[in-house]
């Protein structure tokens, strides 16, 4: 027997995203286990109605920009549970369901003894949402401990599973986010945590902050102490401020461009790259172009750190996008730098 579903009709999302915009989706479902979205796949194949709606699959709303009405049908990822399912002798194996806090996994982890994903701690949304852009955060990326995931595809109806070769990581970027959007919507992810854990404390910050506490042998505990303690410090709560983390990637400009760059600006931040190309810090070129700290009526730019937008109370998707253009505007103007927004205008 086929398992029921009741689609919600006119649900606000204002709660179920971080920029805290007032969106209504047409149609909601909570997604809780797969026979549910098997169940609406299949009556997609006979509802043309349905089958005519657009998808977007949600998880935590932190990296979303939404429109007021959404013509979709949401389907919010509530799929939970995580366990140990394999070691080696490297590595844990360890799974969790899309729907878990991203957080939240990353303390239980740490708490079973499986260090590996703690420089990524405190990053807001789901444990689904994770490959989507290869969530990275002081000197880590989530494909680095990246093991597998299982989707289900909405065009086939398949259960099919990943490996990481075929998710195409990159900075900010998977087959998931440049390739065809909500196709996939996936189920689990697994990671595999190094048995003989080291930490890594290539960021400044993190060296310092453990060096001002006498640390020197630190536990995977400490490292994700260090890193929620800085991230408290410099970036905005989204439950006090709406915000979606950083709004555009930090480009990649060659070496040459970044010397011609240096040559006007001496003091422009950049990052040499493994390619031997550079990354230039777009807080630092936002700031330049007097951002930093400015408010348009709904919308700003943080005070603390440039390259987050802020709502600063009522703002539409179409305010944030009227911001972020007028701010690539300048930046490509002064600097001759394209800025590629981050977060998924829906
Ligand atoms: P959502 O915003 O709900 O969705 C994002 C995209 O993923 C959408 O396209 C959605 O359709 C898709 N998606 C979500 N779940 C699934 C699924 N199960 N299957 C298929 N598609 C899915 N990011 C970083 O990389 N590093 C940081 O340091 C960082 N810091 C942040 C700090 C703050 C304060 C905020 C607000 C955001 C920050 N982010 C950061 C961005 C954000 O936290 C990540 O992108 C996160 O992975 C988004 O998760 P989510 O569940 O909220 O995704
Ligand atoms: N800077 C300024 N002015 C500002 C902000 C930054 O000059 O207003 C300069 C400073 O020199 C600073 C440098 O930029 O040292 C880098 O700033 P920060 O350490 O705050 O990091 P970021 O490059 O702005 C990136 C990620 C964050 C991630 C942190 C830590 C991107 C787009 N952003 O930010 O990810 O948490 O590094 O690793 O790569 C996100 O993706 O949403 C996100 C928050």
């Amino acid at each position: 027997m086929k398992p029921e579903f009741t689609l919600e009709q006119d649900v606000s999302l204002l709660s179920l995203n971080s920029f805290g915009i007032n969106a209504r989706a047409h149609r909601f479902l909570r997604i809780e286990n797969l026979s549910q979205l098997q169940a609406v796949w299949e009556q997609t194949q006979t509802d043309a109605e349905l089958a005519a709606l657009p998808r977007l699959v949600l998880g935590g709303g932190s990296n979303v920009i939404l429109p007021d009405h959404l013509p979709h049908l949401v389907l919010l990822m509530a799929i939970m549970g995580r366990e140990l399912v394999d070691e080696t002798d490297d590595y844990f194996i360890v799974r969790s369901g899309a729907g878990e806090n991203w957080h939240d996994f990353v303390q239980w982890s740490v708490a079973q003894g499986y260090g590996g994903l703690e420089n990524l701690s405190l990053i807001p949304g789901t444990v689904g949402a994770s490959p989507i852009q290869n969530i990275g955060a002081y000197g880590l990326e989530m494909q680095d401990y990246f093991h597998s995931l299982t989707v289900f595809d909405f065009v086939t109806g398949e259960l099919k599973t990943f490996q990481k070769q075929d998710c195409a990581f990159g900075y900010r970027d998977s087959i998931f986010k440049s390739g065809e959007q909500n196709r996939f919507v996936i189920l689990d992810v697994s990671f595999a945590l190094p048995k003989h854990w080291q930490p890594r404390l290539a960021y400044g910050d993190v060296a310092k902050y453990l060096q001002d506490r006498d640390i020197s042998a630190p536990t995977p505990l400490d490292v994700s102490d260090a890193i929620i303690a800085i991230r408290q410090s410099k970036l905005p709560d989204p439950a006090v401020i709406g915000n979606a983390g950083s709004f555009f990637k930090n480009p990649i400009v060659s070496a040459e461009r970044r010397n011609q760059i240096l040559q006007q600006y001496p003091n422009c931040v950049s990052y040499s790259q493994a390619s031997g190309d550079f990354k230039l810090a777009a807080g630092w070129l936002i700031e330049q172009c007097g951002w930093k700290g400015r408010r348009c009526e709904t919308v700003g730019v943080y005070d603390k750190q440039a390259l987050v937008l802020v709502n600063l109370g009522g703002a539409t998707g179409a305010d944030v996008r009227t911001l972020a253009q007028e701010i690539q505007t300048d930046v490509l103007k002064k600097f001759g730098v394209a800025l590629e927004v981050e977060p998924v205008f829906v």
